[in-house]
């Protein structure tokens, strides 16, 4: 995992954006999976900025949410793909064809999760995932106990992440109990994580996540064993870090070093890959 810390939200958001470009930018028909909450709203404001400035291409991207909450319709202020229209896909103009998020209102909600996957599969798989964490440590709506295999499911959402969203409902009441979400082992199918912490209230599952140990208490801690995941943070989500000034240094030693993996742009690279051919040639 890299650590990387910015002095604050603006720089951290700007580092983010900086990231998922050069990825379209290497790879211009780029699968993008995104993430809602408050966490990237900056990174996505910059990305269009960064799409504008530099006449960024982005009609051949096709973009995957990481999941939504049940009983929403697409038209609802509250779901996340009204965040995704609001926040990123009306400023990237992009299509909605380009664009795929569960359907919390599907008639057949498990037919609806496998499905997704499949058509993750079919677009080629994820290059880059940018991800949020929860206060508890869950990425996407992974609560923690759950699977760090899993596949995209319909999940019971934790009464603190429930207390944590009612901030953008009326009433903690009108907050869905259940939503769609891609599974641990999806999201750890992604050639790359970007994941993105800010302020002190992440402090604990931050560390969780880097320096704790793997498990499914701390559902991020999961990326510990991604072959590249970028997790930037502000200074206060890093306050709780004991290695800080080990992950500066490596960061520092690593300036000149692409910030991508190789396998983006070469997929039989993956170390994952390799892994896979290894077992098949032993078989
Ligand atoms: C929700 C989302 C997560 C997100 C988390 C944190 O639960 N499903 O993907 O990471 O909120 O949100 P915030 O960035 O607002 O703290």
């Amino acid at each position: 995992m890299f650590v990387k810390v910015e002095k604050d939200y603006e720089e951290m958001s700007q580092r983010g954006a900086e990231i998922v470009a050069e990825v379209v930018r290497q790879k211009p028909n780029a699968v993008l999976g995104l993430a809602t909450g408050s966490t990237p709203e900056g990174l996505y404001k910059c990305l269009i900025d960064l799409a504008r400035k530099q006449n960024l291409d982005f009609s051949q991207v096709t973009t995957f949410n990481l999941d939504e909450y049940e009983g929403l319709p697409a038209g609802h202020p509250q779901s996340y793909h009204a965040f995704m229209w609001e926040h990123l896909f009306e400023g990237l103009g992009l299509r909605e064809e380009q664009t795929n998020l569960l359907s919390g209102i599907a008639g057949d909600l498990a037919s609806e999760c496998v499905e997704y996957e499949e058509k993750i599969r079919r677009a080629g798989g994820i290059d880059i995932q940018v991800l949020g964490i929860g206060g508890d440590g869950h990425i996407a709506f992974c609560e923690p106990g759950s699977s760090l295999a899993g596949r995209t499911s319909v999940v019971a959402l934790h009464p603190q992440t429930i207390s944590d969203n009612a901030r953008f409902f009326e009433t903690e009441r009108e907050v869905p109990r259940r939503a769609l979400s891609m599974g641990i082992g999806t999201i750890s199918e992604a050639r790359t994580c970007l994941i993105l912490a800010k302020g002190e209230g992440k402090a604990d599952p931050w560390s969780g996540m880097i320096e704790g140990p793997v498990t499914s208490q701390c559902p991020a801690s999961a990326l510990q064993l991604h072959p590249w995941t970028i997790a930037i943070s502000d200074t206060d989500a890093a306050s709780k870090l004991k290695n800080l000034e080990y992950y500066q240094h490596v960061a520092r030693e690593r300036a000149d070093q692409p910030v991508l993996p190789p396998w983006i742009v070469r997929p039989e690279l993956d170390p994952r890959r390799q892994a896979e051919r290894a077992i098949d040639t032993n078989a």
